[in-house]
């Protein structure tokens, strides 16, 4: 099994497959892995709590065997807890699902834990931080969308800014180290923002895959200080 490092207060850049070229797989996460980025970010979208389509088990599979880094699964699924095992068992390393998707949050939760997989739980942007207390102690990390979920290439929700702080204060009122992970439109210029927010997971698709240089792009989110310009 991979060793998952999700401390908090470290940057940890997860590079979203869903810019990547499809068509060289494993050219495109290799260049994710010398690049720098510590975790690949799969996107699972169902058609259902997502307008999108994308991808899911098999090609995960097929990535996570030939990359090593962490496999950071995004699960944009309705009922997420009958499919946690499944993705456990294709490779998955972080198992996140959404908030707005689950009735059972507490058990998807303690399934993914039983199955040997760090637990993460998102909220999409207009779902308050507050949802999310109730869950707290039980989570390895907890994604705030900073786009709506369906799709890659959007511009980044100024708003959930006030969420990453909020969160991490909750965070560390009740003595915890929870990683925030933020997700969608982070570029050079949002990660300082996040990151003086309280965020340290750094998901990004097309800045890193567009870049014409993707370990200057890497760099470029690893070296924020957090000072927002
Ligand atoms: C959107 C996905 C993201 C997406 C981010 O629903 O969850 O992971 O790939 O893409 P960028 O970084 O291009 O906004
Ligand atoms: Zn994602």
């Amino acid at each position: 099994m991979k060793a998952v490092n999700v401390k908090a207060h470290r940057t940890i850049v997860s590079a979203s497959l869903l810019s990547a070229d499809l068509s060289k797989l494993e050219k495109e996460i290799k260049k994710a892995e010398s690049a720098g980025c510590e975790y690949i970010h799969f996107d699972v979208m169902d058609g259902v709590f997502v307008e999108n389509i994308s991808y899911g088990l098999p090609v995960l599979k097929a990535v996570s065997n030939i990359s090593e880094a962490a496999m950071d699964v995004h699960l944009m699924i309705v009922n997420p807890l009958k499919y946690v095992k499944a993705f456990a068992e294709s490779g998955a390393d972080i198992i996140t699902f959404h908030f707005e998707a689950a009735s059972n949050i507490a058990d998807t939760i303690a399934a993914i834990k039983s199955l040997g997989k760090k637990a993460g739980l998102a909220i999409k942007p207009r779902t308050p931080v507050q949802s999310i207390l109730p869950y707290l102690e039980m989570l390895d990390m907890v994604l705030i969308m900073t786009v709506e979920p369906g799709f890659g290439g959007q511009s980044f929700i100024q708003d959930a800014l006030t969420k990453i702080s909020e969160l991490s204060e909750m965070i560390r009122e009740k003595g915890l180290s929870i990683p925030i992970q933020v997700d969608g439109g982070i570029n050079g210029k949002t990660a300082s923002k996040v990151i003086k927010a309280g965020a340290s997971i750094l998901v990004a698709g097309g800045y890193l895959y567009h870049a014409d240089n993707m370990a200057k792009a890497v760099n470029s989110l690893l070296s924020c200080t957090g000072e927002a310009t």
